[in-house]
């Protein structure tokens, strides 16, 4: 049996959103980018931000205390910590404050989960909804880039090269996948699909990582639109769990239709274990889901295998990836 709690780690869960307010406001006050360029004192930063200096210090300390920055304890200035300066000033490569400032929004509707448990349904809080405003778009699509460049690369690290395929990247966003995959397998083109606000983002990620021969974006909306006609793979990353399953079977349908007989899906993303309390990400993932998309869940990865049998796929296999929440379920279209 797992270890019983200790008091102090209970009081760190009823205390955790004060340390996620912390770096909540110091990313979207511009903390981070401020000291960019060097350390500060407490006066001068608060003028740079316009904000009141004493308010400003109990966050200023309050960050220190939490490591993001550092103070010199002779001067007082105050500096980002490395790892804030790698991750969370937006001028790094690394930096992913896009994804830290999408938490942020999220915040209200995880303020409403009791009530979304509840109800049984989500909240609706006009500031998560993605069509609403393109800088949230922007966040949500350039912030998951960052985010799950490394999972992409680990997912292409575990395939095969299949020779010149044709893939359909489903809800690609701004193309990590096909990305990662087409960098791996240097003869395969992929079509992302994705809604209209993402379409011009997808397209300067794939033109700055220097694919816009063999990636291209089209806008299609996956409750309505082909996928394509005789493709090799469709994928479909991180899509399903913002749907219900009756829309997630539409969606197997669609991709079986545009598959080649022998064509395979390829479903990837955070699943739940049998137990569906573990990993404890996707436990969490799951009620995300609850509260911000309505319908949506997370599943177990036989769950899903049997949603996808239901589609009309044959041979679905389960694959680990190097992330440890992530699955790959792969299904091959009958001949
Ligand atoms: C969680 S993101 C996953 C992005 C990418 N596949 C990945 O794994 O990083 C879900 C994507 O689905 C897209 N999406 C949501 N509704 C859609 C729809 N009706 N038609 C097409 N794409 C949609 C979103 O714009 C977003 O890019």
């Amino acid at each position: 049996m797992a270890l019983d709690l200790q008091l102090g780690q209970i009081s760190q869960m009823a205390f955790g959103y004060w340390h996620a307010q912390v770096l909540f406001s110091a990313t979207n006050l511009g903390v981070f980018d401020a000291l960019a360029d060097g350390p500060l004192g407490c006066d001068d930063l608060a003028a740079r931000l316009s904000l009141p200096a004493e308010p400003c210090r109990r966050l200023l300390d309050a960050a220190t205390g939490l490591r993001l920055l550092v103070r010199d304890p002779d001067t007082g200035a105050y500096a980002n910590a490395p790892a804030s300066a790698r991750l969370l000033t937006s001028g790094s490569p690394e930096s992913i404050s896009r994804w830290v400032d999408v938490m942020s929004r999220w915040y209200g509707p995880w303020g409403d989960l009791g009530e979304a448990v509840r109800l049984g349904h989500a909240v609706e809080h006009r500031d998560t909804r993605l069509g609403d405003d393109p800088a949230y778009v922007e966040d949500f699509i350039l912030g998951m880039h960052v985010y799950n460049a490394r999972t992409a690369q680990g997912l292409a690290d575990t395939l095969e090269d299949p020779g010149p395929v044709r893939i359909a990247d489903i809800g690609g966003g701004a193309g990590t996948y096909s990305i990662a995959l087409c960098k791996a397998w240097a003869e395969a083109r992929s079509e992302i699909v994705d809604l209209p606000g993402v379409v011009p983002l997808a397209r300067t990620t794939v033109a700055d990582a220097g694919l816009a021969d063999r990636v291209t974006v089209r806008e299609g909306d996956y409750y309505r639109d082909a996928f394509g006609t005789g493709l090799d793979i469709v994928l479909l990353s991180n899509v399903l769990h913002q749907e219900s399953r009756d829309k997630g079977l539409d969606i197997l349908r669609r991709a079986l239709a545009a598959l080649r007989p022998g064509g395979r899906v390829l479903v990837h993303g955070h699943f739940l274990e049998e137990s569906r309390t573990a990993p404890v990400f996707t436990t969490l993932h799951n009620l995300s889901a609850l509260v911000l998309w309505s319908g949506g869940r997370s599943y177990t990865a036989p769950e899903m295998a049997e949603l996808m049998a239901a589609a009309g796929f044959a041979d679905v296999e389960v694959r680990r990836t190097p992330e440890p929440s992530a699955r790959l379920l792969v299904g091959r279209k009958p001949a």
